[in-house]
């Protein structure tokens, strides 16, 4: 990467109030781009624009594609344009497919890949006309295998693929190119740790066992015997926003730490 390739370029970021999409809308101010960030919890973007003054915020429940065209034109409107899409709002409802409530399996259908498509749908005039631009959708290492008991998280995440692959195939020829992030799990960030309902502690209660114990085991199912920090993610991020990257579309690319290899 080029030293300041990213200065002066516009990003919006969905679901930035917590967890990776903060930590991606962060590591991109730092390196000098005009973020927009969105949520569908505005309460939740206080911190990120405490440490992040100029940083535009904007309510944004992906769901609803006028709130995703919303979050577009905030851009458009305060920086001018728009040159990256990380589309990483994202929420996990577990349960046997015979036992989850239908609603909220289908709610998860409803903000992982509608919620992919309406940001793909909202950016790609603007790209198309500006023939550049590109986007990175935040998937899972679910996207390429079935989950125990999370059946609607692996069914928006496999979706997921199919959306940036068809995407970046309709794209190229604007020279909009559109990849995803496929996660391991981040084993230190909210969606593990945070509330009643987080990961670490129900899949410890499910097996029966400690939460350490529980983080023990799943760091040992990793081939580099660790959990996924964000810096893992930054540094993917960063290489598929920048020019270096730029034969490469249409990728679900891993960071598992060798946990899943295709
Ligand atoms: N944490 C992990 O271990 C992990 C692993 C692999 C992939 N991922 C993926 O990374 C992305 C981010 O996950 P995370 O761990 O940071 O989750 P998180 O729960 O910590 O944060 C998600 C954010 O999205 C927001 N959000 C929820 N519904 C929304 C909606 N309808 N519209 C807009 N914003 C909404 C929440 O308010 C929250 O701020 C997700 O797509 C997730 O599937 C996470």
């Amino acid at each position: 990467m080029k030293a300041g390739e990213f200065i002066g370029k516009t990003a919006v970021v969905t679901g930035a109030g917590r967890g990776i999409g903060k930590a991606l809308a962060r590591a991109l101010y730092a390196e000098g781009v005009q973020v927009a960030a969105g949520d569908i919890h505005t309460e939740n973007m206080k911190a990120l624009k405490e440490s992040c003054p100029d940083i535009v915020l904007c309510e944004c429940d992906v769901t609803k594609l006028e709130d995703c065209e919303k979050l577009v034109q905030t851009a458009l409107e305060t920086f001018g344009n728009l040159d990256y899409v990380i589309s990483n709002a994202g929420i996990l409802n577990s349960g046997a497919v015979d036992e989850i409530d239908p609603d909220a399996w289908k709610k998860v259908i409803e903000v992982n890949l509608y919620g992919t498509f309406h940001m793909i749908r909202s950016a790609a005039p603007v790209m198309k006309k500006n023939r550049r631009g590109v986007i990175v959708s935040m998937n899972s290492k679910s996207g390429k295998k079935g989950s125990y008991k999370s059946s609607a998280y692996a069914a928006s995440k496999f979706g997921g693929l199919g959306l940036v692959q068809s995407a970046a195939l309709e794209l190229a020829e604007y020279g909009v190119r559109v990849n995803a992030i496929c996660p391991g799990n981040l084993m230190d960030s909210p969606l593990w740790t945070e509330g009643e309902n987080a990961l670490g502690i129900q899949y410890a209660r499910n097996r029966g066992i400690s939460q350490e114990e529980c983080r023990a085991m799943y760091d040992k199912q990793v081939p580099l015997g660790r959990t996924c920090h964000y810096d893992d993610i930054i540094n993917v991020m960063f290489f598929l926003l920048s020019d270096d990257s730029s034969y490469i579309t249409g990728q679900a690319i891993n960071v598992t730490g060798g946990f899943e290899m295709r």
